[in-house]
């Protein structure tokens, strides 16, 4: 490695971050700039800021990009309907495309050599930061200290804080490792590590547990334009206030807790629980959309893509052609997905009840079975017939 004059790195203002940016200055003596986002994880970034500041950053930046991961990221998502392992709505894996984009793009600007990371060796966010930034520049190092340096414990990075007046919070240890935004948020460690137990009340940050949720259901119409919600209950909202308001509405219905054991991609699984009050319920209302305006074998088809769409988001392949090239055809089928559908939250529980769409190909007259029915009840006869074919061949052949 040739001598580092100049790095960015991606700064929460956790002991984390704040240990790897004093041990970057005393380790390499560099120069780093911090990089904060705004991602909807409700922390005051202007106290990070200072922090950064405070415990050596040259330079730091503050962005809120809480629209364009709404609108570039998770809505992609949400358009291929994208759930990792059948249930979790990428929030983590979806935020460290953009956060890497952010890394370079000031990395380039500021005319750095390396961007840095806090991930640990054996999670998925290493693998995401790491081939999202080589994949934007390859010119670029990326630094993961936590994987290289001598702190074996938590114990040892406190002491370390200490000893170099980073201020450490001294409320008693928390529990879990937390990562939240807008999207999703994702809970682990701590006794969620035993997957035989239930996942405890102050697990959850914002989700009402489902059994002191309103005991009357709350009817909410979810409306999209092309695959994208613009607007809750006849009022159109931009994508931060519309999500916003959907994280609070699910949460105060206990909706969007999920609890996986789920396959890492460094081969090992990890128990994790998630909160999506707000995505939960925009992929059910979008799927049934989908049901109500897509042909058979489109809506099938589609169905194959989000699965191996949800991986290549959680796989940190976002900055990729398979993945672009995937967008492409994600476009395309949801140009008529335009209209509204109208949902029961119920103590944890998202029901769609009705549907609605200029494009939607349920054709009244072919599907009733009173006087006004249209459909070729004759018809049927020959499509019984030609359909079988294969069969009753089969049928002979194997009796001869
Ligand atoms: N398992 C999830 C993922 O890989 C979440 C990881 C979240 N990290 C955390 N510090 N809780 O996307």
């Amino acid at each position: 490695m040739t001598k580092l004059r100049k790095v960015v790195l991606a700064y929460s203002g956790g002991l984390d971050t704040s240990v790897i940016l004093k041990w970057l200055i005393e380790k390499y003596d560099v120069e780093v700039i911090a990089f904060s986002a705004d991602v909807g994880q409700q922390e005051d970034l202007n106290l990070v800021r200072e922090k950064a500041l405070k415990t050596g950053a040259s330079k730091t930046y503050v962005l809120d990009v809480k629209r364009e991961f709404l609108e570039d990221y998770c809505f992609r998502a949400l358009k291929a309907q994208a759930l990792y392992e059948g249930k979790y709505p990428l929030g983590t894996a979806l935020n460290r495309p953009i956060i890497s984009k952010y890394l370079v793009k000031i990395a380039e600007e500021e005319g750095a050599d390396a961007v840095v990371h806090g991930s640990t060796g054996k999670g998925n966010d290493q693998v995401r930061f790491e081939t999202s930034v080589r994949a934007l520049n390859p010119n670029l190092e990326v630094l993961a200290p936590v994987r290289d340096w001598e702190f074996k414990s938590r114990e040892e990075e406190i002491e370390y804080a200490l000893k170099h007046g980073i201020p450490v919070e001294i409320t008693k240890d928390k529990p879990y490792s937390i990562d939240r935004n807008i999207w999703s948020i994702s809970i682990e460690c701590g006794i969620l590590e035993d997957p035989w137990v239930e996942p405890p009340e102050d697990a959850f940050l914002i989700t009402k547990n489902p059994k002191f949720a309103p005991d009357e259901p709350e009817y909410l119409t979810v409306e999209f334009d092309k695959g994208i919600p613009v607007g809750i209950n006849g009022e159109t909202l931009d994508p931060v206030m519309l999500m916003e308001k959907l994280n609070e509405i699910g949460s105060r219905h206990g909706v969007g807790r999920i609890d996986i054991v789920e396959n890492r991609l460094v081969g090992i699984k990890s128990r994790e629980v998630y909160e999506a009050p707000g995505a939960t319920i925009l992929y059910v209302a979008h799927k049934e959309l989908e049901r109500m305006c897509l042909d058979r074998e489109t809506f099938r088809f589609k169905e194959y893509l989000s699965i191996k769409y949800a991986e290549l988001v959680y796989y940190g392949l976002w900055f990729t052609p398979i993945k672009e090239g995937l967008d492409a055809f994600m476009d395309k089928v949801n140009e008529t997905l335009s209209g509204e559908v109208r949902l029961k939250l119920y103590k944890g529980s998202v029901t769609p009840v009705g549907r609605r769409s200029k494009y939607s190909l349920y054709d009244y007259e072919l599907a009733t079975y009173d006087v006004k029915d249209t459909f070729d009840h004759k018809a049927g006869e020959g499509f019984c017939k030609i359909w079988s074919i294969p069969y009753s061949i089969l049928a002979r052949k194997k009796k001869d």
